[in-house]
């Protein structure tokens, strides 16, 4: 991109040096006053760049569940942008989360998605490393390095910071950032207790994944997009598969967070969970799925949990950057990982109550796997529409034309409650996807941990 407004020569690196990359800061990519979104920012490779060191080094990001690994020695292979990273259990139980290259010539030292390990070795001169990253082993040490090598300085790089949230394990490569518990807000925070919250979660084997050709930012904005379903799932609707009490939901609730978290979609309402509340009180089941899966929410537990207005929540939260939490049909997260401007991998991870029993669990599995991931219906569907959304990005001209989110803009208002969980009400709208953008924004203007905190877009309390 030739046309930036302003530009400045260094940033600061997550790591904590300098690099002498040249910075892209563009006040217009995201017009938040006529609700529209340049496209070149979709398609821009400098832009890209910038993205996995503003947004996705300095970021938390997801990694994985503590369920899948359980014990000392236990790994997860995950990504934080680009940047590979293995996710283990240390000798005493603790969380590692280390990046997966030899100090030595940059080969990875794990090729495994999943499994229990000793230590980490290298394939290439059979460097080891042990559970923490350190460097426990180099052949040829005494004969060849004749003991001249700071083994202490040549361990795994570890991330920054390594934090869970009820189970969720996420990481920052930036030493900067603030808790974990601070970066998610309430908003973060309701979004992941839509799981952690039905029971004893655990995240089944078999992680899907599959890649799409698009841009990984428009897969995140379709999670708050209740306007399509009707059209782009009307074959879904028409042969049963979608629940037309799925699709009513039309009467919407939208919550913004700072740092671009969101939560968007139906409300269930008061008098709804009440009818469902008072049929198990009375010993009975809501008559149909979609009630029945709502029964959890009844409890006492997740009432306290989730608070006054969350417990109506029958929306889709997105951590920023990029993890989806899935929670209106069966319980799943999805990671929408770059890979380059116009491909993204998504990751779909499925939950269970440990206390479901195993004809239980196969079921959730089945059902999800038949609406999202690389079997699934509904992806198939979205993932077309982003392609194609993505290839109208490129285009010398088609590119210079705004893409539009102004639906709802200036015609709502955010509605205060008292527990704080303030948000709209209204009918299907744009707003949540407006506010990905514009927090975007935020973070690829800022240098640094420091600025983003100073700048960055606090949720609205008039008019949305
Ligand atoms: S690259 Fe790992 S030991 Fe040489
Ligand atoms: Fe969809």
């Amino acid at each position: 991109m030739t046309d930036s407004a302003a530009t400045d020569s260094s940033m600061t690196d997550p790591s904590g040096g300098s690099m002498s990359d040249t910075v892209i800061v563009q006040s217009s990519w995201v017009d938040t006053g006529q609700g529209t979104v340049d496209r070149r920012i979709f398609s821009d490779q400098a832009i890209y760049q910038q993205e996995l060191k503003r947004v996705f080094a300095r970021g938390w990001n997801f990694i994985c569940h503590e369920s899948q690994i359980p014990e000392s020695g236990c790994f997860f292979l995950s990504y934080i942008g680009e940047d590979q990273v293995i996710a283990v259990r240390d000798r005493e139980g603790g969380l590692q989360v280390l990046l997966n290259s030899c100090p030595h010539r940059g080969n990875t030292v794990c090729r495994s998605e999943q499994g229990k390990a000793r230590s980490f070795f290298c394939s290439y001169h059979g460097w080891n490393f042990d559970l923490d990253g350190k460097l426990v082993g180099v052949p040829g040490y005494k004969d060849f390095y004749r003991q001249q090598l700071d083994k202490q300085a040549l361990g795994l790089q570890s991330a920054a910071k390594v934090e869970s949230y009820k189970g969720f394990v996420f990481a920052s490569l930036d030493k900067d950032a603030p808790d974990l518990k601070s970066y998610l807000g309430w908003v973060g925070r309701l979004g992941l207790d839509l799981i952690a919250e039905r029971g004893d979660m655990e995240v089944i084997d078999g992680i899907q994944k599959n890649r799409i050709k698009c841009n990984w930012k428009l897969a995140v904005d379709n999670l708050f997009d209740w306007y399509h379903p009707k059209v782009s799932h009307g074959s879904a609707e028409r042969i049963g598969m979608l629940d037309e009490k799925d699709l009513r939901y039309m009467n919407q609730m939208v919550m913004l967070g700072e740092f671009g978290h969101a939560i968007a979609g139906g409300d269930l309402t008061d008098e709804h969970l009440a009818e469902i509340e008072k049929t198990v009180a009375a010993g009975g089941k809501p008559d149909n799925p979609t009630d029945r899966a709502q029964v959890w929410r009844t409890t006492e537990a997740a009432k306290q949990a989730l608070g006054p207005v969350g417990v109506r929540c029958y929306g889709h939260p997105n951590i920023f950057p990029n993890l989806w939490v899935s929670a209106v049909g069966p319980p799943q997260v999805c990671l929408r990982i770059p890979r380059g401007p116009f491909e993204t991998e998504l990751w779909w991870f499925t939950f269970v109550d440990k206390n479901q029993t195993d004809k239980e669990k196969a079921a959730v599995a089945r059902v999800a796997g038949h609406i999202f991931g690389p079997s699934g219906l509904l992806e198939q569907d979205d993932g077309e529409n982003w392609s194609h959304s993505t290839r109208g990005s490129v285009g010398a001209v088609t590119g210079q034309r705004p893409i539009n989110f102004s639906m709802g803009l200036g015609l709502d208002k955010m509605t205060a409650d008292v527990s704080g969980q303030n948000h709209v009400k209204s009918v299907v709208n744009e707003h949540a996807q407006l506010w990905l953008y514009r927090a975007w924004q935020d973070w690829m203007a800022a240098d640094d941990w420091a600025q983003l905190r100073d700048k960055h877009s606090l949720p609205p309390d008039g008019v949305v």
